[in-house]
C-alpha cells in the first residue's frame, strides 16, 4: 500500500539529511509503529506520505503510484484516502463533538446521513454519550478519540497518527493505542509516529526505529522479539 524507495529528504537550511536512504513497505492492513527520539525523522516520513513534503530524492508509492508525479489535481483525491491524526487534536472548539465529526463529512462533499455516520463514529471510539459535549468540556482522551472519529468517518483505508498519545498520561495513552488497535483490525491500515518507546514495547505490533533519518530497527512484533 506504501512505499518508500530510498527516499533522502534535505531541508534547505539544515547541515544535516532528515531522512536518509530511506527504504520501506506497510502492506494493506498492516499496523506500524514509527519509533524514535525527537527529531529522529519521524514527522518527516508521514510528511511524505501526506505529499506535503516532497523527497529530494528517491520515491514514495502510494498504491502503486508515485505521488511526486501525480497531477496537482489529484492531490486531494490522495488526501482524502488518508486520516490524520495529530498530538494537538485539532478539534473546532465551537463545534460538539457530533459536529466536529460531522464537519469532516462536509468538508468533502457529502451530504446525506451526516449526523447518523458520525453518530456511529462517534460510537466506535466510545463517545456516543459525549456527542454534544464541546471540546472543552471532554478529557484530552476524549477529545483525541472525537479527532480520531473525525479521521475515520471519510472511511479513509490508511490513518495516519503523529504522536498521538504526546499530550496524554500513561493510562490514556495505552487506551488510545488499544482503541487504535481495535480500528486496525477492522481493517484500517494505520502508521502511528511516536517517540513514547516504552509504550510501543507493549504492543507487540511492528515497529520501525529511525535515529537521524536512518532505520536502525524494523521488528515485526515489537520490542517482545528481543
Ligand atoms: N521544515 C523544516 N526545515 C528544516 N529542518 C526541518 C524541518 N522539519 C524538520 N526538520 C529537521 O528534520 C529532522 C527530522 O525532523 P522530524 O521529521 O520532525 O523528526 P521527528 O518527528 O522524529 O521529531 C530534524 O532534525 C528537524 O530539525
Ligand atoms: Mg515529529
Amino acid at each position: 500500500m506504501i512505499e518508500l524507495r530510498n527516499v533522502t529528504k534535505t531541508y534547505a537550511r539544515a547541515h544535516t539529511h532528515a531522512i536518509k536512504d530511506l527504504s520501506f513497505q506497510v502492506n494493506e492492513g498492516e499496523f506500524i509503529y514509527i519509533t524514535g527520539h525527537s527529531g529522529a525523522g519521524k514527522s518527516t516520513v508521514l510528511g511524505l506520505i501526506l505529499r506535503r513534503i516532497l523527497p529530494t530524492s528517491g520515491k514514495v508509492l502510494v498504491a502503486g503510484h508515485d505521488i511526486s508525479q501525480i497531477r496537482q489535481s489529484r492531490i486531494p483525491y490522495l488526501r482524502r484516502k488518508i486520516g490524520m491524526v495529530f498530538q494537538d487534536h485539532r478539534l473546532l472548539k465551537n463545534l460538539s463533538a457530533l459536529d466536529n465529526v460531522t464537519f469532516a463529512l462536509r468538508a468533502i462533499g457529502e451530504s446525506e446521513d451526516l449526523e447518523q455516520r458520525s453518530l456511529a463514529m462517534l460510537r466506535q471510539v466510545g463517545l456516543a454519550h459525549k456527542r454534544k459535549a464541546f471540546p472543552m468540556e471532554l478529557s484530552l482522551g476524549e477529545q483525541q478519540r472525537v479527532a480520531i472519529a473525525r479521521a475515520l468517518v471519510t472511511d479513509p483505508p490508511l490513518l495516519l497518527c503523529d504522536e498521538p498519545t504526546g499530550n496524554l498520561d500513561p493510562d490514556t495513552s495505552w487506551e488510545i493505542l488499544e482503541l487504535l488497535n481495535d480500528i486496525n483490525l477492522r481493517g484500517t491500515t494505520i502508521l502511528v509516529a511516536t517517540h513514547a518507546r516504552d509504550l510501543v514495547d507493549q504492543m507487540r505490533r511492528r515497529t520501525l526505529v529511525l535515529r537521524h533519518g536512518l532505520v536502525i530497527r524494523d521488528d515485526e512484533s515489537g520490542g517482545f522479539s528481543l
